[in-house]
């Protein structure tokens, strides 16, 4: 399979941006979230298999598909996202973009909350989807939060049941990290 260069990843960026100001916006974004991801990773490979390089790329790609679904349909970008990159002959990285939304879409929220998604599980399953997925919840904006943030965020959107997934998905990655900030 493909693989790419940053360079490549920030051209196929533009390639699908649709002005200079949503592009500038999404990769300040993703450069936040792939820093943020990077540093995590080169913890996690301390005691772990990690890719590094596809958290590099991938979380460049993350949100490929956010020029077309910014409004209402903004929950489908993880999925478009996917498509582009297959399409692109870039498989690799596309599970991570359909997985990063929120902190994983199951097909009980599907069902449930009447998404406009393919009835599937959306969830980060290996330890560079996590990684990225974790990393993509902590920036706000291009801003670097604390896990609280995310936590009341979560609490005032979408209620306990999320917010007991995010403490979950941070627990992981503080075991990932060989480190006990545990909530
Ligand atoms: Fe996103």
């Amino acid at each position: 399979m493909r693989d790419i260069t940053e360079k490549e990843a920030v051209e196929l960026l533009r390639k699908y941006s649709t002005d200079d100001e949503s592009f500038n916006k999404v990769l300040n974004h993703s450069r936040a979230v792939q820093k943020l991801a990077l540093e995590i990773a080169e913890e996690v490979k301390k005691n772990h298999d990690v890719d590094i390089n596809l958290v590099k790329i991938g979380s460049l790609l993350h949100d490929i598909g956010r020029f077309k679904c910014y409004k209402e349909n903004s929950i489908r970008h993880g999925v478009v996202g996917g498509e582009i990159l297959i399409k692109e002959g870039l498989k690799k990285y596309a599970r991570i973009a359909e997985t990063h939304i929120g902190v994983g879409i199951t097909k009980k929220d599907i069902e449930k909350q009447g998404l406009d998604l393919p009835l599937k599980d959306f969830v980060p399953e290996t330890t560079e989807e996590k990684i990225i997925t974790y990393a993509d919840n902590l920036i706000f904006g291009s801003r670097v939060g604390t896990i609280k943030e995310v936590i009341e965020r979560y609490r005032k959107e979408l209620g306990e049941e999320y917010v007991e997934r995010v403490k979950k998905s941070h627990n992981e990655i503080e075991k990932l990290r060989k480190r006990n900030n545990f909530l």
